[in-house]
């Protein structure tokens, strides 16, 4: 069941229903000011950091699950309703809801009225703009009432959810004329503020939730609008929220339109301070200014989608499959985007307070955007590199307010150092920019210690090098990318924490994943060494990474396929002698992606295991069989029921590596099939099922164990949309940047006739057509750069043109 539609032209998804399966939400903002808008306007705002500095609040886990948000209420005689359906529920005559990149628009209609909220965050301002339009479609005069409400956030979202002894006092708030001015924590000598307006002049206002809703009320019943006139409340503690009343006549086809601003403001530095709780209004003043008339709220609108158009010109495909143009054109480099902008932090599943930046995660979101943005992958390298040890372990998060090592969660994730070679050299590949090896980058944060950042990436490397076990693979330490095979640790008790085993107790574990990796990125690491004339050190690093292939072919081979690790006891985990969990799919992945096994078989068996073994409907699920009980000696992955999660879910985020090994082995045919099942554009019609947003992937849908397999969860914050993204315009669309050019080296279904790339690298737009009249998976035959014939397959970039036609011939 689909309950909406794809409208290509305008790169948007248009909700036809507010009754979704889940709420399927959108983001605002592209640099400092955040917002989550769900498709019936529930969500919030944060500045920066989703955790430290959130402006509006929201309660997660709600009942209805999304509960609070920027509503507007109108008043039509007794009719109270919202443009987005929710709180009040009011039966629409109609409604739409357009998730845009960067915006939504909803709009509901009600006995003859349309209401329209355009909700956006400029690109360089820090602030939400909330346009309302009001309708008259009927023939009749309307005298409505408006109100809209927010509530406001005491700003630390985990203290304010929690720590209400205090926080039901501290609360202050100020209004002057139609500003609504929320200055809690001023006293504190916090420089900062938020602020809440409209352009025209108001009826009255609220800023006491008590006054405004009553207090045996809820957001879908507030007293205050059921009443059709405000309090004129002031907040003092309790709860303050920010609410405008507008008596709005329309007559019949008038319309009128009102500005709304939520904003963030900061005092200037060495500010004078005329009195504890006195806050200086000039940045309020100068934000709103710019946001008084239609003719402003348009061109900023219009900036926001100039900014977007603009990204998404970097990489187009023109195919015959619309999903698949969708997919790459529009969506997917979107959630490449927000990934970068959120980690895993603040989304319907991630509470925004749990956890900062992800090490892996962001080294691995920069695969997804890098081509879009190198300038702030550039910034994002460094800032993650700052927070390396000297031993070139990892904190496995960092804080994005402070960007400091989250000392909470510690480190310990042995995968996380390989991941920042992975990141980088893919910046260098895009950009050809070599000094940034040279830029100094702190050791947890220390500056007083900074090195080069080649020099993090050796540490990096050495570190896996180091820190081998009986096997001579990879120690695991706490876990590798499956953050829930705990290998070293166990639990005396269920739900307590981990606790882990010292190496005096016996072998420690070891990771295959780990040394797939270190195959992969090693042999980037080398090539990095050679592109910087490093031929020594280049050397040695592929004798290692030979080393590696070697121990991955003799411990690392199980028959059929890979094993996944080694417990702390030096028993094989994913291995046919195991009861459950005999086969993961993450070693296939990430060894036939390095090139472990392509010479001798053992690739293609590899894979030939997952499709008879971990293969379904949906995607292919982690590991076979799933664990029924729970094994103190894996950790959390068996604390999992059947089918969900890390224990036999399918995991988005490794089907791609699927995907891309099968293009290695030159399956052009089955690559785009694993792509296309757990491809939300082409699970649209299944939405009741799959139940999260056919725009953006999930990190999670159940899997064949499952009560019902097929259903996602967890929708938007994934490294799925870095290598969903890396797989498809890479290695199935075969436009692969290198340090010497663009190679192209498609590996496609062979009913794919053909098709066109625009790319813009290095300054350059590479305008490529693909011919596949061979009907071959893989393989080019000839390329012609701008009608002249050259030798192999990589473009060399050019500096003298802007535009290079290129014609490449499969066969
Ligand atoms: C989840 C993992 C996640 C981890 C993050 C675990 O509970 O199952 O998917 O990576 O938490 O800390
Ligand atoms: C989600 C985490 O963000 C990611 O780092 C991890 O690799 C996967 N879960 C798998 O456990």
């Amino acid at each position: 069941m689909k309950f909406g539609h794809f409208d290509d032209a305008a790169k948007e998804y248009v909700i036809e229903t507010p009754r979704t399966p889940l709420p399927w939400i959108n983001y605002l903002g592209s640099q400092d000011f955040f917002s989550l808008i769900s498709n019936t306007a529930g969500g919030y705002s944060f500045y920066k950091d989703a955790k430290l500095m959130r402006i509006t609040r929201y309660r997660y886990n709600n009942c209805p699950l999304d509960a609070g948000g920027r509503y507007y209420y109108i008043k039509d005689g007794d009719t109270v309703w919202n443009p987005g359906w929710q709180p009040t529920q009011t039966e629409l005559d109609s409604y739409s809801c357009r998730h845009g990149l960067g915006y939504t628009i909803i709009t509901g209609s009600k006995n003859n009225i349309e209401a329209t909220l355009q909700a956006f965050v400029p690109v360089n301002d820090k602030c939400e703009v909330n346009r309302i339009i009001l309708k008259n479609n009927g023939t009749e005069d309307k005298h409505l009432d408006l109100f809209s409400f927010l509530e406001f956030c005491l700003w630390n979202a985990q203290d304010d959810s929690t720590n209400f002894q205090r926080n039901f006092s501290t609360g202050e708030v100020e209004v002057i004329g139609s500003t609504i001015y929320h200055k809690t924590e001023y006293r504190e000598r916090r420089n900062h503020y938020a602020v809440y307006s409209v352009n025209k002049k108001i009826d009255g206002f609220d800023t006491s939730r008590h006054k405004f809703i009553g207090m045996y009320n809820g957001f879908h019943n507030p007293e205050a609008v059921l009443a059709g006139e405000s309090r004129n409340s002031i907040a003092r503690g309790w709860q303050p929220i920010g609410s405008h009343h507008l008596k709005v006549d329309l007559k019949p086809g008038e319309s009128q339109s009102f500005i709304f601003v939520l904003g963030y403001c900061e005092n200037p530095k060495d500010e004078k301070w005329e009195a504890p709780n006195v806050i200086n209004k000039k940045p309020a003043n100068e934000l709103l200014a710019q946001f008084q008339t239609d003719e402003q709220v348009d061109a900023k609108f219009q900036e926001l989608k100039d900014y977007w158009n603009g990204l998404l010109t970097t990489y187009t495909v023109h195919t015959e499959d619309e999903k698949l143009n969708r997919l790459v054109n529009i969506w997917n480099q979107y959630q490449c985007m927000v990934t970068f902008n959120m980690s895993r932090s603040a989304s319907y599943f991630e509470s925004g307070m749990g956890r900062g930046m992800g090490f892996r995660d962001s080294c691995q979101d920069l695969l997804g955007f890098v081509h879009l943005i190198p300038a702030r992958a550039r910034e994002r390298i460094i800032d993650i590199a700052n927070t390396q040890f000297e031993d070139g372990s990892t904190y496995h998060q960092y804080q994005p307010l402070t960007k400091k090592g989250n000392a909470d969660i510690g480190g310990g994730f042995n995968d996380d150092p390989l991941w920042l070679i992975a990141g980088t050299c893919a910046y260098i590949r895009e950009t050809g920019d070599f000094s940034i090896l040279d830029e100094m980058c702190a050791f947890d944060s220390d500056f007083s210690k900074a090195v080069p950042l080649m020099d993090h990436l050796r540490r990096s490397f050495n570190y896996t090098l180091t820190h081998r076990g009986p096997h001579n693979l990879p120690l695991i330490g706490r876990a590798d990318w499956n953050d829930c095979l705990n290998l070293n640790c166990f639990s005396e008790e269920p739900g307590e924490s981990f606790q882990t085993f010292g190496p005096s107790e016996g072998p420690v574990a070891e990771s295959v994943f780990i040394a797939g990796m270190f195959v992969k990125y090693g042999n980037e690491y080398a090539d990095l060494c050679e592109a910087t004339g490093l031929n020594d050190e280049a050397a040695k690093v592929r004798a290692a990474v030979a080393d590696m292939n070697e121990a991955i072919n003799g411990a690392g081979w199980d028959g059929e396929w890979f094993v996944r690790a080694y417990d702390a006891y030096s028993n094989p985990i994913g291995s046919d002698k195991n009861e459950e969990g005999k086969i993961y799919i993450e070693p296939q992945g990430m060894c036939v992606m390095a090139g472990v096994g392509v010479d001798n078989g053992k690739a293609e068996k590899a894979l030939k295991s997952v499709e008879e073994r971990l293969d379904t409907k949906f995607g292919i699920v982690l590991n076979q069989p799933a664990y029924t009980k729970y094994h103190v000696e894996l950790g959390e992955i068996s604390s999992y029921p059947p089918g969900y999660k890390e224990n036999a879910g399918i995991f988005c985020h490794n089907n791609p590596w699927i995907a891309c090994a099968e293009t290695v082995v030159g399956h052009g045919n089955r690559a785009f099939e694993v792509f296309k099942k757990t491809c939300p554009i082409y699970l649209e019609d299944i939405g009741e099922i799959h139940k999260t947003e056919p725009y953006v992937y999930c990190q999670m849908v159940a899997g064949r164990d499952a009560e019902i397999p097929g259903e996602g969860k967890n929708s938007w914050l994934t490294g799925t949309a870095a290598w969903t993204f890396t797989t498809m315009s890479q290695y199935i669309l075969g436009c692969q940047p290198t340090f010497a050019g663009l190679c192209i080296n498609p590996c496609i279904p062979d009913t794919l006739e053909g098709y066109k790339l625009d790319r813009t690298f290095r300054g350059v737009r590479y305008h490529i057509t693909i011919d596949n009249k061979a009907h071959v998976q893989k393989g080019v035959k000839s390329m012609t750069v701008d009608g002249v014939a050259v030798e192999g397959n990589v473009i060399t970039p050019v500096t003298d043109k802007t535009d290079v036609d290129v014609v490449v011939t499969m066969g």
